[in-house]
């Protein structure tokens, strides 16, 4: 498995269970079809795909990637909000299984969606280590911005997030119960 992240300088191998090569990296113009499929399988378990612009990625594949790369460089941003990059997890380069996002401009308060770090991992592919593997490769990135730790807000009870965040060294920084009565736990990982 090889994996490569848009912007390191390094990239690492490794070997799935079934020596299929993946690789971790910027979504582009030729993703179109893999990243709707994941999206479709979201949606037909009943979870919501809140964290992209997925109306446009079924109106206007192009206009999305248009849209990540502004994204990616802080053009037309609203107030308030940092510049983000959008890696997914590929295997043979024709399957989709997870996405991850990198904001490593976010500044405290750490809130819902306002942290450095959210990922997400295909349902049918779960459990197997995926979340772990593009954490841990997008946590060398951060390590190479040399930015001292990262934010991970954690809503409602989502063991295998708090588990995957634990395994990273991540420990509990901030609890609150936000309007709904969720409670939201914010961890921090310390990166040096
Ligand atoms: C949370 C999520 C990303 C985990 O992805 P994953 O690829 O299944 O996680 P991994 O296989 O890398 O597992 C990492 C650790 O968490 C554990 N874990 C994963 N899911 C778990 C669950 N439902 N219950 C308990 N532990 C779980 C794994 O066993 C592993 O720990 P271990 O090595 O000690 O056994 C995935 O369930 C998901 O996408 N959920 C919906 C979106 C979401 O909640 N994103 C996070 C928002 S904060």
């Amino acid at each position: 498995m090889l994996i490569t992240i848009g912007r390191m300088q390094d990239s690492k191998t490794n070997m799935n269970q079934n020596n299929e090569k993946l690789s971790l990296t910027l979504l582009d113009s030729t993703m179109g079809d893999a990243y709707l499929v994941m999206v479709d399988e979201f949606e037909a378990v009943g979870e919501d795909y809140p964290y992209n612009n997925i109306p446009l990625a079924r109106e206007d594949w192009h206009a999305f990637v248009a849209e990540l790369r502004d994204e990616e460089a802080g053009i037309n941003l609203p107030p308030g909000i940092v510049p983000q990059w959008t890696y997914v997890l590929v295997e043979n380069r024709t399957t989709i299984m997870g996405e991850i996002r990198y904001r490593p401009a976010t500044a405290p308060p750490f809130r819902p969606g306002h942290d450095h770090i959210g990922y997400n991992v295909r349902p049918s592919y779960r459990r197997r280590g995926y979340a772990n593997l593009m954490l841990g490769q997008v946590l060398d990135q951060a390590r190479a911005d040399g930015i001292p730790g990262v934010a991970l807000v954690v809503e409602g009870d989502n063991p295998g997030s708090v588990r995957t965040i634990a395994k990273s060294g991540g420990t509990l920084a901030e609890e609150y119960t936000d309007e709904h009565s969720t409670l939201v736990s914010v961890y921090w990982i310390a990166l040096h």
